[in-house]
């Protein structure tokens, strides 16, 4: 397992495991697949401090971490937040800790104060990976997200990095 900066020559599996939950689950709330060529301008702009990580085995990208911005005015700089995907058939053996353990070190030394993670409720997965890297609840937003004809209501969670 060998986990890297993601280079743009890695847009086409990354945009595989991410169109998959777009096209299969709600836990991105993401309608439109993403083309290579757009994977391709996310991957350049998640270099640097907010940088995107993916994790190799045998050859393969099985999963990607991501930091991004947590908003664009100025006064929010010095928060992130972070973003996880693992390929559906590479779950639960310990790969998505190992990139959001990463990830959250990068963001540390980088000199971001915190780490927000935006998890629509009912992703145990997700909220349970969270939990386990030390993030804790602050609150719940209501009905902000509808898709497959649903209203979906998304947890917000932190950890305080700095
Ligand atoms: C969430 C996700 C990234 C977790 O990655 P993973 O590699 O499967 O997780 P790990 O094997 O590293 O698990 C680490 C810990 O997370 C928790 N966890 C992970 N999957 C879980 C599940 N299905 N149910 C409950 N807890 C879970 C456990 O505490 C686990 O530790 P343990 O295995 O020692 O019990 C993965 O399920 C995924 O890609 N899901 C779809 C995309 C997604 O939801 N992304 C997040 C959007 S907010």
């Amino acid at each position: 397992m060998e986990i890297r900066p993601a280079r743009l020559e890695d847009a086409a599996q990354i945009a595989s495991i991410y169109n998959y939950e777009v096209l299969n689950s709600t836990v991105t709330l993401e309608i439109d697949p993403r083309t290579t060529h757009q994977q391709e301008r996310w991957i350049a702009r998640h270099s640097g401090v907010h940088q995107a990580l993916v994790a190799i085995d045998h050859d393969e990208i099985i999963g990607y971490a991501s930091l991004s911005s947590y908003k664009l005015r100025a006064g929010y700089n010095t928060t992130v937040e972070d973003s996880i995907y693992l390929h559906h058939s590479h779950r639960r053996r310990g790969t998505g800790k190992l990139l959001l353990v990463r990830l959250l070190e990068i963001a540390a030394v980088s000199g971001f104060h915190t780490c927000i993670a935006r998890i629509v409720v009912g992703n145990v997965a997700s909220i349970e990976l969270h939990k386990s890297v030390g993030f804790r609840t602050i609150g719940i937003e209501k009905e902000v997200g509808r898709k497959f004809s649903k209203w979906l209501d998304v947890v917000v969670m932190q950890k305080m990095l700095n």
